[in-house]
Parts: structure tokens; sequence; C-alpha cells
């Protein structure tokens, strides 16, 4: 199977509370790679501008002012259908439905501090994946030597 890339965010509750590093190696130990990172102080514009789709829900304004709150992590991750994997290891939004090896089964606080974010399709992974990286901020592993 082809290698795929998917867009993840660390989200404030857990940046705050020193968790990147912990999230990090849960994501490496269940194959994917860590391809692209950066910790960033997200804008509202650029909040509202990743969030768009969500724009006429009721929580759209919680979110945005959630995500502009603290300090985020960005990444790009790679490996074997990397976004719906990725998808099963967050768990779901609500971490009060999610499975204890989820992340946010793991780590999140409640329907909005829920740890983590993850692209939930292909349009939407090279989307979300562009609007935070250029392609040469964007290192695949070199694959090892026989
Ligand atoms: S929907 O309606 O199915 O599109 O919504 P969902 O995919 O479950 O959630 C979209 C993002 O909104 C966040 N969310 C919330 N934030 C703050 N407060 C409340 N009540 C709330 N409900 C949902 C949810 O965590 C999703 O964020 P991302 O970053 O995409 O995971």
């Amino acid at each position: 199977m082809p290698l795929e890339r998917t867009f993840s965010i660390i989200k404030p509750d857990a940046t705050r509370r020193n968790l990147t590093g912990e999230i990090n190696a849960v994501i490496e130990n269940n194959g994917f790679a860590i391809v692209g990172q950066r910790r960033i102080h997200m804008s509202r514009a650029q909040a509202e501008g990743f969030y768009r789709d969500h724009k006429d829900q009721d929580f759209f304004q919680a979110l945005v002012d959630y995500m502009v709150s603290e300090p985020v992590v960005v990444q790009v991750l790679e490996g074997e259908d990397a976004i719906k994997r990725y998808r099963a290891l967050m768990g779901p939004t609500d971490a009060t439905k999610a499975g204890p090896d989820t992340l946010r089964g793991r780590f999140a606080l409640s329907m909005r501090e829920n740890s983590v974010h993850g692209s939930d399709s292909p349009a939407n992974a090279q989307r979300e994946i562009g609007y935070f990286f250029s392609e040469v901020e964007i290192l695949p592993c070199t694959p090892e030597k026989p």
C-alpha cells in the first residue's frame, strides 16, 4: 500500500500539559513518521480560515477562541492509510465515547479540549497540509539501506 500523508494538530490542552512528547511517541509507535512539525501560536484569521467548513456551527466561535488561546503543534504524518488510521488512533470528537487506547480516550479533557485534530479526507489532508506547510518543510524518512 502506498504511503499517504495526513495533517495533525496537538491542541492547546495537550501542549499546556507538556504532552507533545507523549503524544508523538504514541504516533510513532503506531507506524506513522512525523515528516513535518512546527510549534505555532495561531492567529484568529488563521484559525477561522482553517475551520471555515464549520463556520455555521454553534461551536465555531468557541472552537476558534480555544485554538488561538495557546500554542499548538502542527504536524504532517506519513504512513500507510494514514488518514483513516490516524482518525482511528485519535478516537471520536466526544472523548467520553473514545476507547482507552485512543489519543482522545487517554488525554482529552472535554469536547472542546480534545487534545488532537486529524484530517478527515484526502482532499482535506491536502488542503490542511498546504495551509501550514510548504513542500520544502516536509522531509520524508530516508529508507534504510539493505
Ligand atoms: S461536525 O459537526 O461533525 O462537523 O463536527 P466535528 O467533526 O465533531 O467537530 C468539528 C471540530 O469542532 C470541534 N468541536 C468543538 N469545539 C468546541 N466546542 C464544542 N462544543 C465542539 N464540538 C466540536 C471538534 O473538536 C472538531 O475540531 P477538530 O480540530 O477538527 O478536531
